[in-house]
Protein backbone atom coordinates (compact mmCIF):
# COMPACT_ATOMS: atom_id res chain seq x y z
CA UNK A 1 0.00 0.00 0.00
CA UNK A 2 1.25 3.50 -1.01
CA UNK A 3 1.30 6.17 1.50
CA UNK A 4 1.18 10.00 2.07
CA UNK A 5 1.86 11.89 4.17
CA UNK A 6 -0.58 14.85 5.21
CA UNK A 7 0.57 18.06 4.19
CA UNK A 8 3.75 18.57 5.92
CA UNK A 9 2.45 17.64 9.42
CA UNK A 10 4.35 14.38 10.10
CA UNK A 11 1.09 12.34 10.05
CA UNK A 12 1.37 9.26 7.22
CA UNK A 13 -1.49 7.58 6.22
CA UNK A 14 -2.83 4.68 3.57
CA UNK A 15 -2.60 6.80 0.22
CA UNK A 16 -6.64 5.38 0.32
CA UNK A 17 -8.70 5.95 3.70
CA UNK A 18 -11.80 4.00 4.15
CA UNK A 19 -15.05 6.24 5.12
CA UNK A 20 -17.42 4.40 7.72
CA UNK A 21 -20.30 6.64 7.67
CA UNK A 22 -22.17 4.58 5.05
CA UNK A 23 -21.90 1.69 7.94
CA UNK A 24 -23.92 3.76 10.73
CA UNK A 25 -26.30 5.91 8.27
CA UNK A 26 -27.10 7.68 4.73
CA UNK A 27 -26.98 4.96 2.50
CA UNK A 28 -29.56 2.48 3.51
CA UNK A 29 -29.01 -0.58 5.80
CA UNK A 30 -26.18 -2.19 7.13
CA UNK A 31 -25.13 -5.44 8.37
CA UNK A 32 -22.85 -5.29 12.03
CA UNK A 33 -20.97 -8.79 10.99
CA UNK A 34 -20.44 -7.64 7.47
CA UNK A 35 -18.78 -4.20 8.33
CA UNK A 36 -16.69 -5.54 10.27
CA UNK A 37 -15.51 -7.66 7.89
CA UNK A 38 -14.82 -4.47 5.57
CA UNK A 39 -13.20 -2.93 7.72
CA UNK A 40 -10.91 -5.93 8.80
CA UNK A 41 -10.22 -6.37 4.98
CA UNK A 42 -9.38 -3.22 4.45
CA UNK A 43 -6.79 -3.37 6.91
CA UNK A 44 -5.22 -6.92 5.87
CA UNK A 45 -5.00 -4.99 2.13
CA UNK A 46 -2.90 -2.09 3.81
CA UNK A 47 -5.61 1.07 4.32
CA UNK A 48 -4.72 2.17 7.35
CA UNK A 49 -6.96 5.41 7.39
CA UNK A 50 -10.21 5.16 9.15
CA UNK A 51 -12.69 7.98 9.22
CA UNK A 52 -15.76 8.02 11.63
CA UNK A 53 -17.73 10.81 13.69
CA UNK A 54 -19.41 11.46 16.85
CA UNK A 55 -22.32 11.71 14.15
CA UNK A 56 -22.16 8.72 11.71
CA UNK A 57 -24.97 6.68 13.91
CA UNK A 58 -25.32 9.39 17.41
CA UNK A 59 -22.18 6.85 18.42
CA UNK A 60 -23.01 3.31 17.20
CA UNK A 61 -20.22 4.06 13.90
CA UNK A 62 -17.55 4.80 16.50
CA UNK A 63 -18.87 1.70 18.70
CA UNK A 64 -18.72 -0.81 15.65
CA UNK A 65 -15.23 0.68 14.48
CA UNK A 66 -13.77 0.29 18.30
CA UNK A 67 -15.11 -3.55 18.22
CA UNK A 68 -13.65 -4.00 14.44
CA UNK A 69 -10.38 -2.51 16.18
CA UNK A 70 -9.88 -4.94 18.88
CA UNK A 71 -6.74 -6.27 18.07
CA UNK A 72 -5.67 -3.67 15.44
CA UNK A 73 -5.28 -0.56 17.05
CA UNK A 74 -1.68 -0.37 16.24
CA UNK A 75 -2.25 -0.90 12.54
CA UNK A 76 -4.86 1.95 12.07
CA UNK A 77 -4.72 6.16 12.23
CA UNK A 78 -8.20 6.74 13.63
CA UNK A 79 -10.00 9.97 12.49
CA UNK A 80 -12.74 11.32 14.32
CA UNK A 81 -14.95 14.40 14.32
CA UNK A 82 -17.06 16.65 17.11
CA UNK A 83 -19.18 19.31 16.67
CA UNK A 84 -22.40 18.24 14.39
CA UNK A 85 -24.92 16.42 16.09
CA UNK A 86 -28.71 14.93 15.55
CA UNK A 87 -31.18 15.66 17.74
CA UNK A 88 -34.86 14.55 18.59
CA UNK A 89 -36.01 17.36 15.81
CA UNK A 90 -33.42 17.38 13.50
CA UNK A 91 -29.57 18.83 13.18
CA UNK A 92 -28.43 20.32 16.39
CA UNK A 93 -26.08 23.91 15.65
CA UNK A 94 -22.92 23.13 15.58
CA UNK A 95 -20.89 23.46 18.64
CA UNK A 96 -17.34 24.03 18.83
CA UNK A 97 -17.44 25.69 22.68
CA UNK A 98 -14.15 24.10 24.84
CA UNK A 99 -16.40 22.77 27.49
CA UNK A 100 -18.97 20.81 24.31
CA UNK A 101 -15.42 19.52 22.67
CA UNK A 102 -14.05 18.05 25.87
CA UNK A 103 -17.09 15.83 26.90
CA UNK A 104 -17.80 15.48 23.26
CA UNK A 105 -13.89 13.91 23.05
CA UNK A 106 -14.48 11.54 26.13
CA UNK A 107 -17.61 10.13 24.72
CA UNK A 108 -15.93 9.32 21.70
CA UNK A 109 -12.46 7.89 23.34
CA UNK A 110 -15.16 5.86 25.15
CA UNK A 111 -17.28 4.60 22.00
CA UNK A 112 -13.94 3.37 19.93
CA UNK A 113 -12.47 1.63 23.77
CA UNK A 114 -8.96 3.75 22.86
CA UNK A 115 -6.89 5.94 24.82
CA UNK A 116 -6.18 8.50 22.23
CA UNK A 117 -7.29 9.26 18.97
CA UNK A 118 -5.23 10.10 16.23
CA UNK A 119 -6.95 13.05 14.16
CA UNK A 120 -9.79 14.73 15.52
CA UNK A 121 -11.50 17.30 13.33
CA UNK A 122 -14.05 20.04 13.94
CA UNK A 123 -16.96 18.77 11.76
CA UNK A 124 -18.40 21.86 10.93
CA UNK A 125 -17.16 25.29 11.87
CA UNK A 126 -19.73 27.42 14.93
CA UNK A 127 -19.97 30.59 14.05
CA UNK A 128 -20.57 31.17 17.27
CA UNK A 129 -17.65 30.47 18.70
CA UNK A 130 -14.31 31.96 17.64
CA UNK A 131 -11.89 29.26 16.01
CA UNK A 132 -8.71 30.60 17.89
CA UNK A 133 -10.97 29.33 21.49
CA UNK A 134 -12.06 26.26 19.65
CA UNK A 135 -8.70 25.30 18.38
CA UNK A 136 -6.80 25.94 21.77
CA UNK A 137 -9.07 24.03 23.37
CA UNK A 138 -7.84 21.30 20.93
CA UNK A 139 -4.69 22.09 21.88
CA UNK A 140 -5.17 21.29 25.53
CA UNK A 141 -6.40 17.83 24.14
CA UNK A 142 -3.29 17.39 22.55
CA UNK A 143 -1.58 18.27 25.56
CA UNK A 144 -3.67 16.20 27.61
CA UNK A 145 -2.44 13.08 25.53
CA UNK A 146 -6.29 12.57 23.90
CA UNK A 147 -5.71 13.34 20.32
CA UNK A 148 -2.33 13.18 18.29
CA UNK A 149 -3.27 15.62 15.69
CA UNK A 150 -6.37 18.62 14.99
CA UNK A 151 -8.36 19.10 11.78
CA UNK A 152 -10.86 21.11 10.40
CA UNK A 153 -13.57 20.10 8.22
CA UNK A 154 -15.84 22.44 5.74
CA UNK A 155 -13.58 24.97 6.68
CA UNK A 156 -13.09 27.95 4.58
CA UNK A 157 -9.18 29.64 3.90
CA UNK A 158 -9.64 32.29 6.06
CA UNK A 159 -10.60 30.11 9.01
CA UNK A 160 -8.00 27.69 7.96
CA UNK A 161 -5.12 30.11 8.68
CA UNK A 162 -6.42 31.89 11.99
CA UNK A 163 -6.92 28.18 13.10
CA UNK A 164 -2.82 27.31 11.84
CA UNK A 165 -2.03 30.22 13.49
CA UNK A 166 -2.92 28.80 17.38
CA UNK A 167 -1.98 25.21 16.33
CA UNK A 168 -0.83 23.54 13.64
CA UNK A 169 -3.67 21.78 11.72
CA UNK A 170 -2.74 18.37 9.83
CA UNK A 171 -5.54 17.88 7.31
CA UNK A 172 -8.74 19.55 6.01
CA UNK A 173 -11.48 17.44 4.99
CA UNK A 174 -13.99 18.45 2.46
CA UNK A 175 -16.10 17.11 0.06
CA UNK A 176 -13.92 16.59 -3.50
CA UNK A 177 -14.65 14.84 -6.39
CA UNK A 178 -14.97 15.11 -10.09
CA UNK A 179 -18.25 16.78 -9.36
CA UNK A 180 -17.72 19.13 -6.10
CA UNK A 181 -14.11 21.12 -7.03
CA UNK A 182 -15.08 24.40 -5.34
CA UNK A 183 -12.21 23.79 -2.65
CA UNK A 184 -9.71 24.48 -5.81
CA UNK A 185 -10.17 28.37 -5.41
CA UNK A 186 -9.10 29.32 -2.18
CA UNK A 187 -8.65 26.10 -0.16
CA UNK A 188 -6.57 23.42 -1.82
CA UNK A 189 -3.87 26.32 -2.81
CA UNK A 190 -4.01 27.69 1.52
CA UNK A 191 -3.34 23.76 2.62
CA UNK A 192 -0.76 23.79 0.18
CA UNK A 193 0.61 27.20 1.16
CA UNK A 194 0.46 25.89 5.65
CA UNK A 195 1.58 22.41 4.70
CA UNK A 196 -1.91 21.13 5.53
CA UNK A 197 -2.66 17.89 4.34
CA UNK A 198 -6.26 17.31 2.20
CA UNK A 199 -8.73 14.57 3.01
CA UNK A 200 -11.12 14.20 -0.10
CA UNK A 201 -14.91 12.51 1.35
CA UNK A 202 -17.78 11.61 -0.70
CA UNK A 203 -15.23 11.11 -4.09
CA UNK A 204 -17.40 9.11 -5.38
CA UNK A 205 -20.40 12.00 -4.95
CA UNK A 206 -22.42 9.53 -2.36
CA UNK A 207 -22.45 6.30 -4.97
CA UNK A 208 -23.21 8.52 -8.74
CA UNK A 209 -19.74 8.73 -9.67
CA UNK A 210 -19.00 4.83 -8.45
CA UNK A 211 -21.24 4.16 -11.73
CA UNK A 212 -23.87 1.63 -9.64
CA UNK A 213 -26.78 3.73 -9.18
CA UNK A 214 -29.01 3.25 -12.46
CA UNK A 215 -32.16 4.81 -11.53
CA UNK A 216 -33.31 6.39 -8.86
CA UNK A 217 -35.98 3.42 -7.78
CA UNK A 218 -32.42 2.10 -6.19
CA UNK A 219 -32.60 4.54 -3.59
CA UNK A 220 -36.11 4.41 -2.61
CA UNK A 221 -35.04 2.24 0.60
CA UNK A 222 -35.13 2.76 4.25
CA UNK A 223 -32.60 4.96 5.84
CA UNK A 224 -31.24 6.37 2.23
CA UNK A 225 -31.02 9.80 2.36
CA UNK A 226 -30.12 9.96 -1.52
CA UNK A 227 -33.86 8.90 -1.67
CA UNK A 228 -35.18 10.95 0.64
CA UNK A 229 -35.19 14.05 -2.03
CA UNK A 230 -32.55 16.11 -0.08
CA UNK A 231 -30.15 15.80 -2.16
CA UNK A 232 -30.33 17.73 -5.14
CA UNK A 233 -28.25 16.00 -7.81
CA UNK A 234 -30.30 12.65 -6.76
CA UNK A 235 -34.25 15.11 -7.47
CA UNK A 236 -35.55 14.20 -10.50
CA UNK A 237 -35.17 16.89 -12.12
CA UNK A 238 -31.49 16.29 -12.06
CA UNK A 239 -30.81 12.63 -12.15
CA UNK A 240 -31.05 12.82 -15.57
CA UNK A 241 -28.64 14.72 -16.45
CA UNK A 242 -25.87 13.82 -14.26
CA UNK A 243 -26.17 9.61 -14.74
CA UNK A 244 -25.78 10.61 -18.86
CA UNK A 245 -21.97 12.67 -17.07
CA UNK A 246 -21.70 9.26 -15.03
CA UNK A 247 -22.32 7.06 -18.41
CA UNK A 248 -19.90 8.97 -20.11
CA UNK A 249 -17.28 7.82 -17.69
CA UNK A 250 -18.35 4.55 -17.49
CA UNK A 251 -17.69 4.55 -21.02
CA UNK A 252 -13.74 6.16 -20.61
CA UNK A 253 -13.30 3.55 -18.06
CA UNK A 254 -14.00 0.56 -20.11
CA UNK A 255 -11.24 2.22 -22.51
CA UNK A 256 -8.58 2.09 -19.81
CA UNK A 257 -10.19 -1.55 -18.58
CA UNK A 258 -10.37 -0.02 -15.14
CA UNK A 259 -14.27 0.25 -13.37
CA UNK A 260 -15.96 3.84 -13.24
CA UNK A 261 -15.15 3.88 -9.25
CA UNK A 262 -11.61 3.23 -10.11
CA UNK A 263 -11.65 6.18 -12.62
CA UNK A 264 -13.61 8.76 -10.09
CA UNK A 265 -11.14 8.00 -7.40
CA UNK A 266 -7.41 7.94 -9.91
CA UNK A 267 -8.84 11.49 -11.05
CA UNK A 268 -8.81 12.46 -7.29
CA UNK A 269 -5.80 10.82 -6.52
CA UNK A 270 -3.93 12.59 -9.42
CA UNK A 271 -4.63 15.51 -7.63
CA UNK A 272 -1.91 16.17 -5.33
CA UNK A 273 0.19 13.72 -3.19
CA UNK A 274 -1.11 15.85 -0.24
CA UNK A 275 -4.46 14.57 -0.96
CA UNK A 276 -6.31 11.25 0.50
CA UNK A 277 -9.55 10.05 -0.59
CA UNK A 278 -11.61 8.45 1.68
CA UNK A 279 -13.79 6.32 -0.41
CA UNK A 280 -16.83 4.47 1.52
CA UNK A 281 -18.70 1.39 1.08
CA UNK A 282 -19.79 -1.60 3.43
CA UNK A 283 -18.88 -4.22 1.01
CA UNK A 284 -15.47 -6.04 1.28
CA UNK A 285 -15.43 -6.79 -2.93
CA UNK A 286 -15.57 -2.83 -3.54
CA UNK A 287 -12.96 -2.29 -1.27
CA UNK A 288 -10.63 -4.37 -3.33
CA UNK A 289 -11.67 -2.49 -6.52
CA UNK A 290 -11.20 1.00 -4.88
CA UNK A 291 -7.48 -0.15 -3.80
CA UNK A 292 -6.96 -1.21 -7.28
CA UNK A 293 -7.66 2.95 -8.53
CA UNK A 294 -3.99 3.37 -7.13
CA UNK A 295 -2.54 1.38 -9.79
CA UNK A 296 -4.18 3.76 -12.10
CA UNK A 297 -2.10 5.73 -13.91
CA UNK A 298 -4.34 8.82 -15.33
CA UNK A 299 -1.96 10.83 -17.90
CA UNK A 300 -2.34 14.36 -19.17
CA UNK A 301 -4.44 13.28 -21.90
CA UNK A 302 -6.74 11.30 -20.03
CA UNK A 303 -7.42 14.61 -17.11
CA UNK A 304 -7.97 16.52 -20.65
CA UNK A 305 -11.05 14.32 -21.88
CA UNK A 306 -12.00 13.54 -18.32
CA UNK A 307 -12.99 17.38 -18.26
CA UNK A 308 -13.93 17.05 -21.75
CA UNK A 309 -16.50 14.49 -21.26
CA UNK A 310 -17.76 15.17 -17.47
CA UNK A 311 -17.31 19.11 -17.27
CA UNK A 312 -18.21 20.90 -14.12
CA UNK A 313 -20.56 23.28 -15.59
CA UNK A 314 -22.71 20.40 -16.86
CA UNK A 315 -23.76 18.96 -12.99
CA UNK A 316 -26.81 19.37 -12.26
CA UNK A 317 -28.07 20.56 -8.60
CA UNK A 318 -25.64 21.78 -5.83
CA UNK A 319 -23.45 19.63 -3.65
CA UNK A 320 -25.69 19.91 -0.87
CA UNK A 321 -29.28 21.63 -0.24
CA UNK A 322 -29.37 24.87 1.10
CA UNK A 323 -29.57 24.27 4.94
CA UNK A 324 -26.29 21.84 4.70
CA UNK A 325 -24.52 24.43 2.31
CA UNK A 326 -25.21 27.16 4.96
CA UNK A 327 -23.32 24.96 7.51
CA UNK A 328 -20.21 24.32 5.33
CA UNK A 329 -18.00 27.02 6.03
CA UNK A 330 -15.85 27.35 2.85
CA UNK A 331 -16.26 30.56 1.88
CA UNK A 332 -15.21 31.90 5.24
N1 LIG B 1 -16.62 15.65 6.77
C1 LIG B 1 -17.82 15.51 6.32
O1 LIG B 1 -18.68 16.38 6.47
C2 LIG B 1 -18.19 14.24 5.59
C3 LIG B 1 -19.39 14.19 4.84
C4 LIG B 1 -19.68 12.99 4.16
C5 LIG B 1 -18.80 11.92 4.24
N2 LIG B 1 -17.66 12.01 4.99
C6 LIG B 1 -16.72 10.88 5.11
O2 LIG B 1 -16.32 10.48 3.81
C7 LIG B 1 -16.57 9.11 3.61
C8 LIG B 1 -16.87 8.82 2.15
O3 LIG B 1 -17.95 9.59 1.67
P1 LIG B 1 -19.38 8.98 1.39
O4 LIG B 1 -19.49 7.64 2.01
O5 LIG B 1 -20.35 10.04 1.77
O6 LIG B 1 -19.49 8.91 -0.17
P2 LIG B 1 -18.68 8.19 -1.36
O7 LIG B 1 -17.46 7.58 -0.83
O8 LIG B 1 -18.61 9.20 -2.42
O9 LIG B 1 -19.73 7.10 -1.83
C9 LIG B 1 -20.17 6.06 -1.00
C10 LIG B 1 -21.18 5.27 -1.81
O10 LIG B 1 -20.50 4.67 -2.91
C11 LIG B 1 -20.78 3.29 -2.99
N3 LIG B 1 -19.55 2.63 -3.47
C12 LIG B 1 -18.34 2.58 -2.87
N4 LIG B 1 -17.43 1.93 -3.63
C13 LIG B 1 -18.10 1.56 -4.75
C14 LIG B 1 -17.72 0.85 -5.91
N5 LIG B 1 -16.48 0.41 -6.10
N6 LIG B 1 -18.67 0.62 -6.87
C15 LIG B 1 -19.94 1.07 -6.71
N7 LIG B 1 -20.36 1.76 -5.63
C16 LIG B 1 -19.44 1.99 -4.65
C17 LIG B 1 -21.14 2.89 -1.57
O11 LIG B 1 -22.06 1.83 -1.58
P3 LIG B 1 -21.84 0.49 -0.68
O12 LIG B 1 -21.64 0.97 0.73
O13 LIG B 1 -23.09 -0.25 -0.88
O14 LIG B 1 -20.63 -0.16 -1.26
C18 LIG B 1 -21.82 4.15 -1.02
O15 LIG B 1 -23.18 4.15 -1.34
C19 LIG B 1 -17.72 8.82 4.57
O16 LIG B 1 -17.84 7.44 4.85
C20 LIG B 1 -17.35 9.65 5.76
O17 LIG B 1 -16.39 8.96 6.55
C21 LIG B 1 -17.35 13.17 5.65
Amino acid sequence: MQTRELGRSGLKVSALGLGCMGISMAYGESDEVQSIEVIHHAIDHGVTFLDTAELYGSGHNEALLGRALKGRRDKVIIASKFGLRIGEKGMLPVNGTPTYLKAACDASLKALGVDCIDLYYQHRVDPRTPIEETVGAMADLVKAGKIRYLGLSEAGAATIRRAHSVHMIAAVQSEYSLWSRDIEDTVLPTCRELGIGFVAYSPFARGFLAGAISGLEQLQKPKDSRGAGTMPRYLPENFAQNKILVDNLAAYAVTKGITTAQLALAWVLARGDDVVPIPGTRRVKRVDENIGALDVDLTAMDLQALERICPLSAVAGPRYNAMAMAMAGIGL
